[in-house]
C-alpha cells in the first residue's frame, strides 16, 4: 500500500485523452492519504470538466490565470508554494514544450515557471509526436533541469496506432510519487555515466559490423542508479528497448561517437561501461559494396577502435569509481582479472556469454564481481536484480571511501 500521508500534491492536467485517467489518479492519491489541488489547462478542459476535478479533489479547480478570486485567495505563486510536489499528468507534447522553453501564457505554465518544488511529469501523446526529435530534446531539457519523467508506456493509442506515448497507468504514477517521498536516495548528489548496447561500425551505407547486445543490462543499471538518486547520462548504441525514465540518454552508433559522448559527460562520480563496443571499425565505402563477377569477397581494412573504458579509467577527469564488464566464453575469471589490470578500472563484472548461457537479449545474467580483493559470485539472476546489486555495491563502496582516513604523506 502506497502512503502519501500529509503530502500535498499539485496536479496539472493538460490536454490529452489520458486526462480521464487523472481523475482516477486524484482518487488514488487521496486514498493514499495525500491532498490534491488541481490546475486544468484549456486543453485539459476538453477532456475532463472542472466540476469533476473539483468534486474528486474537494477543492476548487484552478484554470484561469486572470481570475481575481483565485489570485486573491491563492495565486499562481502560492499554488506551488503550498505543494510538496507538482505532478503534470497527462503532460502533452505542447505542455512539455512550454515547460522546456519557459512559456507563461496560462495558469498551468505560469505556475510551473514560478515553481520552487520538484516536478514529475507523465508524457501522453501519439507515438510519432513522442519520437519526434523536438519532443525528445524538450524532454532531455526537463530531465537535465532535475524533473522526473514517468513513462510513457507502449501500447494501443486512442488514435488507433500503436507505440510509445501512452500515459502510464494511475497506479504507476502513484507508485512513482510514493517512491519519490519515501525512498532512500543514497546516491543523491552523485552523477553517473553508463554505456549500453552494441556499436554499429559501417562497412558501406547499408552494412555494418555489430553484435548481439540488447542493452538490457546497461539500461537496467542506468534506471537503478536514477532510482538511487544519481543524475545519470546513458550513452547507448542502437537498441530496440525504450530509454529509461529520468535518464539523460544520448544515442550513438559507432565506438568513436560513443567515446565522444562519454568524454562530454565527464566529469562525473561513477562510470559503468556495459556497452559491447565493437573492437574494430572498417574503412567504410561511400557506396554499397557490390559482389564481384569472379566470386572473390571484398577485403575489409579494419582498424582497432578506441577502448572507452580504458580511456575513461586513464582520463584526466577520471570518475572516482570506474566499473567495466568482461563478457567471455572461456577462462572467465582469469580473463576478467587481466582486463581489470589492462584497463585500469576499479571493478569488473565478468559474465559467461557461451552460447549455452543465452545471455544476449535474455532478461537474465550470471556475473562475478572482481576487483580490490573481491571475487563474488552473484549467481544467476535477472538483469534488473544485477543492476540493483551493483547499485548497492556502488553505494557501499563510495560510503566506505568517504569514511576512510586520509593517508599521511
Ligand atoms: O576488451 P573487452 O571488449 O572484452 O572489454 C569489455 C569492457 O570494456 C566492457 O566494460 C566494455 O564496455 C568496455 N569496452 C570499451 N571500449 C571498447 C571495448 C570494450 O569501453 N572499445
Amino acid at each position: 500500500m502506497q502512503s502519501l500521508k500529509n503530502k500535498s500534491i499539485l496536479l496539472v492536467i493538460t490536454g490529452g485523452i489520458a486526462a480521464y485517467k487523472s481523475l482516477e489518479l486524484i482518487r488514488l492519491i487521496r486514498k493514499a492519504g495525500g491532498t490534491v489541488r488541481c490546475v486544468l489547462t484549456k486543453g485539459g478542459e476538453q477532456f475532463v470538466t472542472p466540476m469533476s476535478v473539483s468534486a474528486l479533489c474537494e477543492h476548487p479547480c484552478y484554470n484561469d490565470l486572470f481570475s481575481l478570486k483565485d489570485e486573491a485567495e491563492m495565486g499562481h505563486i502560492r499554488l506551488s508554494r503550498e505543494a510538496d510536489v507538482i505532478v503534470v499528468a497527462p503532460a502533452s507534447a505542447d505542455f512539455i514544450a512550454k515547460m522546456a522553453h519557459g512559456y507563461a501564457n496560462d495558469l498551468a505554465s505560469t505556475t510551473l515557471l514560478a515553481a520552487d518544488k520538484p516536478v514529475l511529469f507523465a508524457p501522453a501523446m501519439n507515438h510519432m509526436m513522442w519520437e519526434n526529435p523536438a519532443t525528445q530534446d524538450n524532454v532531455k531539457t526537463l530531465i537535465s533541469r532535475g524533473m522526473t519523467q514517468i513513462g510513457p508506456d507502449e501500447g494501443d493509442m486512442a488514435c488507433g496506432e500503436f507505440g510509445f506515448g501512452r500515459m502510464s497507468e494511475p497506479e504507476t504514477i502513484l507508485k512513482a510519487l510514493s517512491n519519490f517521498f519515501t525512498k532512500d536516495k543514497p546516491l543523491a548528489g552523485k552523477s553517473a555515466l553508463v554505456t549500453s548496447g552494441p556499436t554499429y561500425e559501417p562497412l558501406d551505407p547499408v552494412r555494418f559490423i555489430g553484435n548481439r547486445s540488447s542493452g538490457k543490462q546497461g539500461h537496467a543499471i542506468a534506471a537503478a542508479l536514477v532510482d538511487a538518486g544519481a543524475a545519470v547520462t546513458l550513452v547507448t548504441g542502437p537498441v530496440s528497448i525504450p530509454d529509461p525514465s529520468g535518464v539523460h540518454t544520448v544515442h550513438v552508433e559507432t565506438a568513436s561517437q560513443m567515446l565522444t559522448a562519454c568524454e562530454t559527460a565527464l566529469p562525473c562520480d561513477i562510470a559503468i561501461c556495459a556497452a559491447a563496443v565493437s573492437d574494430w571499425s572498417a574503412e567504410a565505402s561511400g557506396q554499397k559494396i557490390k559482389k564481384r563477377d569472379d566470386g572473390t569477397p571484398p577485403s575489409l581494412k579494419l582498424t582497432e577502435n578506441p577502448d572507452i573504458l580504458a580511456t575513461i579509467s586513464k582520463h584526466a577527469k577520471r570518475p572516482q569509481l570506474v566499473i567495466g564488464f568482461a563478457a567471455e566464453t572461456n577462462d572467465l575469471l582469469n580473463a576478467a582479472k587481466a582486463k581489470l589490470q589492462r584497463k585500469n578500472c576499479d571493478f569488473i563484472l565478468a559474465n559467461d556469454v557461451s552460447s549455452d548461457k543465452n545471455v544476449f537479449g535474455s532478461d537474465e545474467n550470471h556475473v562475478y564481481l572482481i576487483g580490490s580483493g573481491h571475487e563474488e559470485d552473484w549467481q544467476q539472476s535477472s538483469k534488473k536484480e544485477v543492476a540493483c546489486k551493483l547499485v548497492d555495491f556502488v553505494t557501499r563502496h563510495l560510503a566506505d571511501k568517504a569514511n576512510q582516513p586520509i593517508a599521511a604523506e
